[in-house]
Parts: structure tokens; sequence; C-alpha cells
């Protein structure tokens, strides 16, 4: 048995699947990238059949990573399969993740299929999929509450056709840790060819245990490899958090005795990516990456810290990514200072034009804001006059007024394709005057859902508003974000990000269905 553990991040894939998470390929792409810098053994890159946006972003993804393996997630029928291994063919290292659902109750009300019809199809798929690729996973999905014994047929069966790693997913999050673990375990000791394939953890976390469940796996049952995503990003509660799970292997070493591959010093920029392109906060508490982590309120800890800080700090903040001394930028900065920040932050331009469209955006920035902080920089790489992504509904300009006692007034000019269209909106306040002037004109009928607004970088009203949308029609629905240091321009360009998701009609077939 190695000492090594590997880390399969599927953000992009089971975090994607979390309603209003949906992102562009292009989105995806940049965070393809940061899970490189945070050097994730397997990026789980989308599941390509599912649309041709998932198709065109995992045949990006492999194209353009080099380092870790690329993933794609297929369905157990050849159509998927193939599909996924035409996505993947421009990757240094390929994988295809195929499963089937093996439980009692998914086999008879989902599926409509017979055990024996389900393990014929986990047979031929896996072997479909390894004349097509040499790294093969599968996962029985629903596998822990699926009948072991009909469990040990199956997976005996799909490791003699080939698959390299074998992933045991408590996909409704029902797992409690010395079930899990022993559960694998058993099935490791039952089955006789075991030893050939790697054993993997992927583990949801509907009862706030996918962490726990996740390490148990490994201790108790022997796996080596932990599927989780940036933030816990995932479908109802999310799944196995990456920085939560990485940062117990790493500070608990003289327990868990394992190696992880990972930068652990990238974990922050890649949640505040994550969290930036989504528009799923972090809550403040969150362990690791929540603003708060490594925030010591009370004056006795504070004492403590200051005198020794291994009083009350267990883990360094730097070590994580926390930056300890955050380089500003203002508007005196060059575009030598600025291009040498995006190098520090690890974002990567593919062209000197692309430089000079953020260096512009950032000018612009500076000139109404005076000091400008990594999360700035961040928030605006991902605008769209940097990124080159045309987007439909594109704000060009917006003023409103509001005075005590009257009610306010929003007049906004957007693009939307080729025409440029101006409305006007009352409203009980100058957000929700600009959103009716938007609505006015678009008539989209979708639903508000959420509307959140966040300070970019805390403790100061100079901060950048970012503010994150929830759209819902018909039966879709999506998550516009849109940053800028006035609120109202913020929300309105939040608005129109939603918009575009929803303007966008590619339709997706749930991992799940
Ligand atoms: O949770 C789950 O069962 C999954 C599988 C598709 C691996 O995400
Ligand atoms: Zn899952």
């Amino acid at each position: 048995m190695t000492d090594r553990l590997y880390i399969f991040d599927t953000t992009l894939r089971d975090g994607e699947q979390s309603p209003g998470a949906s992102m562009t390929r292009d989105e995806k792409l940049r965070i393809a990238r940061q899970l490189e810098r945070l050097r994730v053994d397997v990026i789980e890159a989308g599941f390509a059949a599912s649309s041709n946006g998932d198709f065109a972003a995992v045949k990006a993804i492999a194209g353009a990573i080099r380092e870790s393996t690329i993933c794609s997630l297929a369905r157990a029928n050849d159509r998927d399969i193939a599909r996924a291994a035409e996505a993947l063919q421009g990757a240094a290292r390929a994988r295809i993740h195929t499963f089937i659902a093996t439980s009692a109750l998914h086999m008879e009300k989902k599926l409509r299929m017979t055990p024996d019809q389900v393990y014929e199809q986990a047979r031929q798929s896996v072997r479909f999929a390894r004349n097509l690729c040499a790294d093969v996973e599968f996962s029985p999905e629903d596998g822990y509450r699926s009948d072991p014994d009909f469990l040990c047929r199956v997976l005996e069966t799909v490791i003699a056709e080939g698959a390299t790693t074998i992933n045991i997913p408590d996909t409704v999050g029902y797992a409690v840790p010395e079930l899990y673990g022993a559960f694998i375990r058993d099935l490791r000791e039952r089955i006789p060819n075991s030893d050939k394939a790697v054993w993997s953890v992927h583990c949801h976390n509907d009862l706030g245990m996918a962490v726990a469940n996740s390490l148990a796996g490994v201790m108790i049952g022997g796996a080596r490899q932990i599927e989780c995503t940036v933030n816990g990003l995932g479908e109802r509660a999310g799944n196995c958090s990456l920085e939560e799970v990485v940062m117990a292997l790493r500070t608990r070493r003289d327990y868990f005795g394992l190696e992880v591959g990972v930068d652990t010093t990238q974990i922050v920029p890649a949640s505040r990516m994550v969290s930036q392109t989504t528009g799923f906060v972090v809550q403040p508490n969150k362990a690791v990456v929540g603003a708060n982590a490594f925030a010591h309120a009370s004056g006795i800890h504070q004492d403590g810290v200051l005198k020794a800080r291994d009083t009350y700090e267990i883990m360094r903040a730097e070590d994580v990514g926390w930056a300890a001394n955050k380089i500003v930028l203002g508007k005196l900065s060059g575009r030598n200072a600025f291009k040498q920040r995006l190098q520090d932050l690890g974002i990567e331009m593919e062209s000197e034009a692309e430089i000079n469209a953020a260096f512009a955006r950032f000018k612009d920035l500076a000139d109404r804001k005076s000091e400008i902080f990594d999360e700035d920089i961040i928030a605006l790489v991902g605008d769209e006059s940097v990124t080159g992504e045309i987007e439909h509904y594109r704000l060009l300009s917006l003023s409103q007024r509001s005075e005590t006692g009257e009610r306010p007034h929003a007049r906004v000019a957007f693009a939307a394709g080729s025409a440029e269209l101006h409305a006007e909106s009352d409203g009980n306040g100058p957000v929700d005057a600009s959103l009716k002037a938007i609505e006015s004109e678009v008539h989209s009928g979708a639903e508000l859902m959420l509307y959140s607004v966040n300070a970019i970088t805390s403790g100061s009203t100079e901060s950048q508003g970012e503010v994150t949308v929830r759209l819902q029609h018909g039966g879709r629905v999506v998550n516009g974000v849109g940053a800028d240091p006035d609120i109202v321009v913020a929300s309105a360009k939040a608005y129109l990000s939603a918009l575009n998701k929803l303007h966008s009609t590619a339709e997706r077939v749930a991992a799940q269905g």
C-alpha cells in the first residue's frame, strides 16, 4: 500500500451541479488553471456528453492543462463514454470516469433495470472505456446504500475488465465515519482482485460528515483517493471540502501519515476564485478559507497568539495562502507592477492584448478606488472586457436618483446583442429601480431567488461591492455576479450576468439522471 494519497477535484463537475453554480467554458478554464497550480492530482473537468458547453469545456481544459490528469464523467453507455474520450483527446493524461447506480432503490425506481442488467452494463462499459483510455474509474452510484454482495460481484468484474480506480460514492450523504470506513475495508477484503485498483472515496455532506467520512474511508477502508470540491461546493449540502480534508491530512500528518501533492498556499486563491465565479459566498466561520478562520477576536486569544503563535493556532494563515503582507496597488502603479501582481496571483493571461485590457480596467478602477487589493484584481480578470468573452447583455451606463422621502428612479443603458437598449423605472430603492428598468426591456419573466451584497475586501466602505443575483426560470437556476465600487452598478452587472446565463440555451443532462 502506497503512502501517497491522491486528490481528485470535482469542483467543475459535481460542484457545478449545484443549482446556480454553472460556469462558462472560460470560467472553467480559469479555475482549472488554478487547480493545476494547486497541484491536485486529477481534475474532473465536466460531463462531456451532458451538453455541447460541457464538451467544449472538457476539451479546452484537456488541451490546456499539462500537470494534472483530466477526467470526464460518463454514464455507463457507449455514447457517453465515446464522447468523453473525444473531449479528452488533447489531454497529457486522461481519465474516463464511468458510473451506474447499484443500490436496489436506484436500480428499481430510477433505472428500472434488474441487477443482472446493471452488472452487464457496468462490465461492458468499463471494457469499452478501457479500449479508449488506459485510465478508467468506475463508480457504483449510491454505492454506500448498495447490497455488499452485489457490489462485490460488480466491482470484481469491472476490475477484471481493467478499471484502475474504484470509487465508492455516498451519493446522498447518509454515511457515518466508522461504518463507511468499514464498508470499504470489507469490500477490499472480500474482492480477490481489489489490489489491482486504487480505491477512492466520494462523500456528500448532507449530515455535515463528508470530510470525516472521507478520512475514515482512508484510514479504516484503505482508500487512497479522495474526491472533493473547493469550498465544498456541490448539490444540496455540497461535497467533501478540499481545503478541510487537505489541511486535516497536512496538519495531522502525525496521525494520518500520508503524503498529498497539493500546494496549500494556493488554497485561498482557489477558494476566492470559485466563490467569485459562482457567486457562492464562503461563510465567515468556514474552516481554513472563511474570513474569520484565522481571526482571533477574544483578548485572551490575541494575547496568547502574540506571545507564542501556537498557543491558539494549529495552522499558519500564510501556509494556506492568506497573504501575510498584501501588496496594494494604486493609481500610480505601472503596467509592470500590475503584470507582476497577476503573475504572483497565478493569473495567466493568454496574450498581451488581454493584459492590456486588464490593465485598462485596473486603471479605471484605480481612478475610483484608492487602493486595489488582490481580491479586486481577481474580480476584474473575470470581466468580459478582459476575457474577450462576448456576452449577449452588457451594461453600458447607469444613473439613478434617490433622495429621502422620494421614490428612487433609475435609467439604464445596456447592449442586447448588437442593439442598444434604454430603460427607466421607479423602485423601492435604487437597486430595485435598476433591475426593474432592465426587466422592463428584457421581459425574462425570471424569478429573483437571491440577492446578496458582499464587500470584496473587508474593513472599509471604499471596498468594491460584489453582488450575487440568483434567478430561476423554466426549471433553470442561474447565478450572476457583478463587482463595482458602486453597489447599484454591481447589482445591474450581476442581473445582466444572470440573464446572460439564462440566455445561453445549452440543455444539460443531469449526472444523476
Ligand atoms: O455522488 C455521486 O454518486 C456522484 C457519482 C456520479 C460519482 O457524483
Ligand atoms: Zn457526487
